[in-house]
């Protein structure tokens, strides 16, 4: 692996009014000297804007950071920030997420997940042009859904997964195979990150950690899928910025082939907590911080608001990350226990909502 050092460079980052976008800004502009970040964000309202408007303000202050207003799926804005920024590390996080919403919503997916990605490798690709030095490393997210129903726990980048059972998740696994296809053409350096339900302060409204405190606070009912026989290997957002980070720094090397021509400089890793939680202690966990933090009272009737029901159409079982890669390469693995994660989630929510 080749160390790319950080310190100086110019960072693209899309999705950066995102979740894990705006955090790895964040951490980028505090830690790494010297750095510039180009964020862009179509600002799309998949959930609540003022949400992701907040996120920003907490950037917008700091002058090594640019926002930029748009969509990566207009190959004019994208062409436009590499011509002028010339960006010599690229993180794509920008993408249409969610797995339920794929299935009402598929033309959102084609547009930011495929053609949006395509612009990406387009410029990294046209970054190189007249002998300039371009970009050193693209790291891209991918997500835990490509491995479907994969049987076999924990999930292994080794694993074979050609079985996707979402929409999403088909073009999560066409990115990996475009970003292969890519570096093996242009000799690109890119690392495909396998993301396991990332939760966290600020966190995305559409996720059930989050939805499941909206409805319990306005008093609803919360529908637990499967019965509660789901096991999600939920993954700290603090820890999935420390992975990114340290992903960006070392890209695969490049080589030549036996024909001459380059071998792809690509790799994928998993990246999640390694220990799947059961849907239903999940739950318990997240009633006791929101009472803990005061977003609930002492006596909620918990059993009254909880419903058990059926599978959903493009849901898994199970997700469970095998780390061996991560810690091999980067000497890091996830650590942050569901609990602590979910005390910061409830104090974050506490403070921001009530
Ligand atoms: N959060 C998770 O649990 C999880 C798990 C696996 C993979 N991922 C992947 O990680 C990445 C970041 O996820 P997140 O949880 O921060 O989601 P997020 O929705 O909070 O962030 C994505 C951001 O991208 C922006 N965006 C969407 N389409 C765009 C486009 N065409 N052009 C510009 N901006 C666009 C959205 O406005 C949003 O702010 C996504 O690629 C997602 O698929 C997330």
């Amino acid at each position: 692996m080749s160390k790319v050092e950080l310190t100086g460079k110019t960072i693209l980052v899309t999705g950066a009014a995102g979740f894990i976008g705006s955090n790895l800004v964040k951490r980028l502009l505090n830690d790494v000297e010297d750095v510039t970040v180009i964020g862009i964000d179509n600002m799309n309202d998949y959930y609540d804007v003022k949400l992701k408007e907040a996120r920003l303000e907490e950037l917008d202050s700091k002058p090594s950071f640019t926002f930029v207003k748009g969509s990566i799926a207009d190959k004019a804005i994208i062409t436009e920030i590499f011509e002028t920024y010339k960006p010599q590390v690229v993180v794509n996080l920008a993408a249409q997420a969610g797995v339920r919403y794929s299935i009402t919503n598929p033309d959102a997916y084609i547009e930011s997940n495929i053609l949006g990605f395509y612009n990406i490798l387009e410029a990294c690709r046209h970054s190189y042009d007249n002998g300039a030095a371009g970009v050193e490393h693209l790291v891209y997210a991918s997500s835990s859904s490509v491995y479907g129903s994969n049987k076999k726990v924990p999930y292994s980048t080794e694993d074979k997964v050609d079985n996707p059972v979402s929409l999403y998740a088909a073009t999560k696994k066409s990115n990996e195979l475009l970003a292969h296809a890519y570096s093996k053409l242009y000799n690109i350096p890119s690392t495909g990150l396998r993301f396991f339900t990332v939760y966290g302060p600020a966190g995305r409204p559409d996720m059930a950690y989050f939805g499941f405190t909206d409805k319990l606070r306005q008093g609803k009912t919360i529908q637990i899928f499967n019965y509660g026989n789901c096991k999600r290997d939920f993954t700290y957002i603090d820890d999935i910025v420390e992975g990114v980070v340290r992903v960006m720094g070392k890209a695969p090397d490049k080589a030549v082939g036996e024909d001459g021509l380059p071998l792809p400089p690509y790799a994928v890793y998993n990246i999640g907590n390694n220990q799947p939680e059961n849907l239903l202690d999940f739950v318990t966990i997240l009633q006791e911080e929101l009472i803990r933090a005061g977003v609930l009272p002492e006596d909620y009737d918990f059993e009254a608001h909880k419903e058990l029901v059926p599978m959903q159409p493009g849901d898994v079982p199970v997700t469970y990350a095998d780390t061996g890669a991560l810690e091999r390469d980067f000497g890091f693995k996830p650590g942050t226990s569901l609990r602590e994660g979910l005390r910061r989630f409830a104090q974050w929510y506490k403070g921001y909502y009530l």
